[in-house]
């Protein structure tokens, strides 16, 4: 693809730079010698390839592990960077390594030592010719690393980093902003699209920002939600810059190196399910945005969900790629959601490649509400999963196991399928659900105009509750359902594996681990760091014993409403719940989740194979699509979706990524814990390593 050109770099890491231009630095690495490194996700244009061809679909099975590096146990989301010989890899502590990419072997490793944990996602690099810098980002941190030496600079930013709360809203300290998925680099700018902020009140925003990568000064702000004055503030409530939080782009940072344009996919406005105080479109929230890299000017913008009411977020970073229309090259870029419903657009006009149809779904039941009374839904290609449910998809693998799932189906509003508004004291059934659609790395490009893409055909049940009418025995519930009960659920069940459920920490673990996770959050869960101590003690109380410390005062009566902020919202969501039976299996039929391809040159579908859902795929020059499912790493032939090869690995692996050393191709993917632990309630975290296959030699 024209916008991650492949440049000659010279062999060796200390060397590395000297070819190549500072605009091209994150591009996947093409030295002299042959070598071929890799940069996350494929490049900025984030399409997840690479041209390489020693392993292919007929010598594939005999892929041997070469090399593994074994890590502390826990989560891992991200992949490894190849830069020279040097593969650069995070731990599940945000600890960041540096390893010999053809025998494993340490060569340093940097810790911050920022306490708390979020995933990181992987890092990027720049390079001006002379020198070059890892980006690597902890948290809401930044830091320009050297790469032979993995030493900070010392003189970068404010004290050796940039601290991105820093210019949000208010004093730094007082915003929870992380930046999870790699920032980018355009010339001597580091661009971050945005980061990952609360999904309930107060929550802080989340802008565009660039960045000199020399100074670490800021240089470029561009606002998701629209200060007074500025274009689309129309469609937010007036004070909303001031208040309301999310629109982020934590998906990550798309660059169109060539011409300088930035794309960003945004997430919902916060609160995620409730938008009374947010009344209006919302504009730039759950949008595709095209900024001018040099400035932060914005050139065009879609918005996918208007007014999003279920927290509808586009699930990855835009996806650069380019198709044949009319005999004509087109330059495209592609987005999909939680909803499964894929864009495309021509990049620079920001015209949809197929008809748009604004479409009439229903209105919101709850007092205040406003839904929007269209949503934007793409004529071509088709959507990825099942965006409606009748009858006819509930499961009949067993009479009883119909007739289960017939009564389910029957206590549930509105039908179910996507844009019907949750109700107050009724559960909806959403589909694709709260975690539908492709992972945040589920897409990847070809040559060819081709788009692969996992997308899970999960489905939600949940809904609102007065929060002024639910009784709240005492401190440690109050505080449970105000900032608690939307993952783990108001009867604290969770919605494993995602959320884990809180009802049997007892004897799981001790006091002080319930308050370390609570105070320094963990995985997708935010930290509560300002929770007043006598809270936090009734609130581990409440998870422990299911009531307050022997002796605390009742709460008083709290009189919530409409936009007063904190936790205040009039309507509470009831929690995620997926649609599935006391043991855990689908009401609905055929596979959890698919695999695709889809022709984007004529937006029809080439193959759809049933999958489980893991990393994000590989597209490789061998004609192949590698993937992680579940705790297994398999490839299929991009033609025609047959699974031709499949090993296990240690632990629940990620996006795999691949690159040349020498002339041999290597294969490398981190494992670990599976996301949101989803053994959280059935035993230890697994170790996580780096396991790294090439054909024998
Ligand atoms: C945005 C969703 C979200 C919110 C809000 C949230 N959590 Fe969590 N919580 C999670 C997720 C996801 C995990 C699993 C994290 C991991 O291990 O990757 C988790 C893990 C936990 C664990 C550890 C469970 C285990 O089995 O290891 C506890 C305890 C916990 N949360 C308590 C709370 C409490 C108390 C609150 C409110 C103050 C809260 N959480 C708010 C998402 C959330």
């Amino acid at each position: 693809m024209g916008n991650t050109p492949r440049i000659a770099w010279q062999a060796g890491l200390a060397a590395a730079a000297v070819l190549a231009a500072s605009s091209l630095a994150g591009a996947a690495a093409v030295t002299r010698s042959g070598d071929v490194g890799w940069a996350y996700n494929g490049g900025q244009g984030q399409d997840h390839y690479s041209p390489l061809a020693q392993i292919t679909k007929a010598n594939v099975a005999t892929l041997k592990p070469v090399w593994s590096f074994p890590l502390e146990p826990g989560a891992l989301q991200g992949q490894p960077m190849v830069l020279g010989r040097t593969l650069f890899a995070t731990t599940p502590t945000q600890r960041l390594l540096a390893l010999d990419a053809v025998t494993g072997g340490l060569k340093w490793e940097f810790d911050p030592k920022i306490p708390g944990g979020q995933p990181i996602r992987g890092l990027t690099s720049w390079s001006d010719g002379k020198s070059t810098r890892l980006i690597f980002s902890n948290q809401n941190m930044i830091f320009l690393i050297d790469p032979a030496t993995g030493k900070p600079d010392a003189g970068f930013g404010n004290g050796g980093h940039i601290d991105l709360r820093e210019n949000l809203r208010g004093k730094a300290e007082d915003n929870v902003f992380f930046l999870t998925s790699p920032a980018q680099v355009y010339r001597d700018l580091i661009i971050v699209g945005g980061g990952r902020v609360a999904e309930t009140l107060p929550a802080s925003p989340s802008p565009a920002r660039a960045y000199n990568v020399r100074t670490g000064k800021l240089v470029w702000t561009f606002h998701t939600i629209p200060h007074e004055g500025q274009p689309g503030a129309e469609t937010w409530p007036k004070d909303a810059w001031q208040t309301q939080g999310g629109a982020n782009a934590w998906q990550g940072t798309t660059i169109d190196i060539k011409r300088g344009i930035v794309f960003i996919n945004t997430g919902s406005p916060s609160e995620d399910f409730y938008g009374a105080d947010r009344i209006g479109s919302n504009r730039f929230a759950n949008s595709t945005i095209a900024l001018d890299a040099n400035t932060g000017r914005r050139l065009w913008d879609f918005q996918q969900v208007h007014h999003d009411l279920w927290d509808s977020d586009s699930t990855s970073a835009p996806l650069l790629m380019s198709v044949k229309r009319n005999g004509k090259t087109q330059d495209i870029v592609v987005a999909t959601n939680k909803h499964s419903l894929v864009y495309a657009f021509d990049r620079v006009t920001g015209k949809a490649l197929w008809p748009i149809r604004e479409t009439r779904f229903p209105a919101s039941t709850v007092p205040g509400e406003q839904a929007w009374p269209t949503q934007p839904i793409p004529t071509m290609p088709r959507p990825l999963s099942r965006t409606s449910i009748s009858p006819a998809d509930l499961t009949d693998h067993s009479p009883e196991a119909a007739a289960r799932a017939r009564r389910a189906y029957g206590a549930l509003a509105g039908g179910g399928g996507h844009f019907i508004p949750l109700s107050v004291d009724k559960e909806t059934l959403v589909a694709p659900g709260f975690a539908g659609g492709p992972s945040l790395y589920g897409l990847a490009a070809d040559r060819s105009g081709v788009l692969y893409a996992s997308s899970a055909n999960g489905s939600s049940i949940s809904g609102l509750v007065d929060y002024t009418k639910m009784r709240a025995a005492g401190i440690g519930e109050n505080a449970y359902l105000t900032s608690c009960s939307s993952c783990h659920g108001r009867d604290r069940s969770g919605n494993p594996p995602e959320f884990p459920g809180v009802a049997d920490l007892k004897g799981r673990m001790t006091e002080a681990e319930i308050a370390e996770v609570i105070r320094k959050g963990r995985g997708r869960m935010p930290p509560f760091a300002s929770l007043p101590q006598s809270t936090l003690d009734n609130l581990v109380s409440y998870l422990t014993t299911g009531a307050d410390l022997p002796g605390t005062e009742p709460p008083p009566l709290r009189k919530p409403g409409v936009g007063e902020g904190a936790g205040s919202s009039r309507y509470v969501f009831t929690g995620y719940r997926s649609f599935v039976d006391p043991t855990g299996q689908s009401y609905l039929k055929g596979p959890l989740a698919t695999l695709n391809a889809i022709d984007m040159n004529t937006g029809a579908y080439i193959w759809t194979v049933p999958f489980t859902m893991g990393g994000g795929p590989l597209v490789t020059g061998g004609g192949l699509l590698l993937i992680s499912s579940g705790p297994r790493l398999q490839a299929y032939d991009k033609t025609n979706g047959k699974l031709v090869w499949e090993t296990t690995l240690p632990g629940f692996g990620t996006t795999p990524i691949t690159y040349m050393i020498g002339g041999r191709q290597y294969v490398a993917v981190a494992t670990g814990s599976p996301r949101g632990r989803q053994a959280a309630n059935a035993g230890p975290q697994k170790p996580g390593a780096y396991v790294v296959y090439a054909l024998p030699n």
